[in-house]
């Protein structure tokens, strides 16, 4: 293999608002259910740090842009936040036009391609008061936001990005306890489900209708599915999981339809989320011009023990179970599995099952805790199984490449270590390290590697790198 990567090779890392800008109250920006969680809450959090402040970004943007032409990279990922932008959802902010309209450029004119992001988990408070997704007239309001976005920044961006992990606002919020509003009831979860994949589309529509220059995707997190065995239950419970936990967003996006296998599926589980008449059509519309794959690990699955079945089914679980794979290398420090070549098999599903659609590694990395621990007498973090995870992953990215995926870039999560959620500064993912209460950035070993990996264009060794 030669290593080279295609010319013009996207190389970057993402971020969200939520999770880099702070400024919280500041120029007019409202609170999204973080903000408001947060304050009910904090003892939820990991170290009641909450969302106030998270990487500063809203102040040192600038600086940003520059430490990424320093590494190399060409281009970034963030999001908008909607409550900054339309602070009650109707009147537009013209502070938080100004500050993202100066973002982009900055990151223009330092060679960094923005990707632009609508909504990363941060619903508007004023909107989650009437039900967030739930309430179907979530979608006229995105559907307004996403076309102000376009209208303000349509100058400065070429990729457009609707959603990041739809699945995780409905998993995490709907069937679990880890976004508000943390109730558990799979009726109202695919409820969610189906407003956010109308709302993507609507979204999309409101795009193609200005007729604006650039293009527009959806971000997903996508896993390959393994099955513990080729038994018919392991089989199954493998379609189910893909059905559900893939293609349930993935084929509106790139196909503009729901599976008819999934439709069935949910009706014989009187899971039908209530339609109105034209939803067909408007999905229809929805169909992106390239994809953001998230990876970070597969999703192994077995088959649900009869005697543990609901019917009808009352949870994800009554559709296929986790498998815990033996032989499984672990992220410990996430509690999550690392398999590279989960890339190379989902890359070969897209060629195959969906067009060979264009799409770009949109978030891939891996969290540590205490990274400190890693500091060498320079004050350099020495993350060299960050170097290790990127390159086994790039080395798939590399061969999908090879056997004719249309993989046009790779972004680290992510650029400056960032605020996550629950967890807060639990786990570091940054090119560089953040001091939590100064907000220096300081590069780690692994933004000296990859500065060189994108000026060669090929993967290159990490004992080579001198810094
Ligand atoms: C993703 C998510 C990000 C970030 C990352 C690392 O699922 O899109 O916001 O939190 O996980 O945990």
């Amino acid at each position: 293999m030669t290593h080279i990567f295609p010319d013009g090779f996207l190389w970057g890392a993402a971020t969200s608002a939520p999770q880099s800008e702070g400024g919280q109250y500041e120029d007019g920006r409202t609170a999204s259910t973080w903000d408001k969680w947060f304050e009910m809450e904090p003892d939820r959090f990991y170290q009641g740090r909450g969302p106030k402040n998270t990487s500063f970004t809203y102040e040192r943007y600038k600086e940003d842009a520059e430490l990424m032409k320093a590494i190399n990279l060409n281009s970034f990922r963030t999001s908008i936040s909607w409550n900054r932008l339309l602070p009650d959802g109707q009147e537009l902010n013209q502070k938080a036009v100004t500050y993202y309209r100066d973002y982009f450029t900055q990151l223009k004119k330092n060679g960094v391609e923005p990707i632009v992001n609508l909504f990363h988990f941060d619903m508007p408070w004023w909107l989650m008061e009437k039900g967030g997704w739930e309430n179907r007239e979530s979608i006229d309001h995105f559907s307004f936001y996403a076309q102000t976005a376009f209208e303000q920044f349509g100058d400065l961006v070429n990729y457009w990005t609707t959603f990041n992990e739809p699945i995780v606002h409905v998993t995490c919020g709907y069937l679990g306890e880890y976004h508000w509003p943390k109730v558990f009831d799979l009726k109202r979860a695919i409820q969610v489900g189906h407003h956010t994949n109308l709302a993507h589309a609507a979204a999309v529509k409101a795009f193609r209708k200005l007729g604006q220059e650039g293009e527009i995707g959806n971000i997903l997190n996508l896993s390959p599915v393994y099955a513990r065995s080729n038994d018919e239950g392991d089989l199954l419970a493998k379609t189910n999981a893909l059905e559900l936990h893939v293609k349930s967003f993935l084929d509106p996006t790139v196909k503009g339809r729901y599976s008819d296998y999934l439709v069935q599926l949910l009706d014989e589980n009187d899971l039908l989320p209530l339609t109105e008449e034209g939803d067909r059509e408007l999905i229809a519309e929805g169909k992106v011009d390239f994809l953001g794959v998230n990876y970070y690990q597969p999703l192994r699955v077995q088959a649900v023990p009869e005697s543990e079945k609901n019917q009808p089914a009352r949870s994800l679980g009554d559709f296929s179970r986790h498998y815990n794979w033996p032989e499984k290398r672990m992220n410990k420090h996430r509690g999550w599995e690392i398999y590279p070549e989960g890339i190379y098999d989902l890359a070969m599903m897209i060629k195959e099952d969906y067009g060979n659609i264009p799409f770009y590694i949109s978030e891939n990395g891996m969290g540590v805790s205490e990274e400190e621990r890693f500091m060498n007498a320079d004050g350099v973090i020495e993350d060299d199984y960050r170097i290790e995870f990127i390159s086994d992953h790039l080395a798939n990215v590399q061969k999908a490449i090879e056997g004719g995926a249309n993989c046009f870039g790779y972004h680290l999560w992510t650029f400056v270590d960032c605020w996550s959620w629950l967890n807060e500064f639990k786990n570091r993912y940054g090119f560089y390290r953040l001091n939590l209460e100064t907000g220096e950035r300081t590069p780690k070993k692994s933004a000296f590697w990859i500065s060189e990996v994108i000026s060669q264009n090929k993967l290159i060794d990490k004992n080579s790198i001198h810094y």
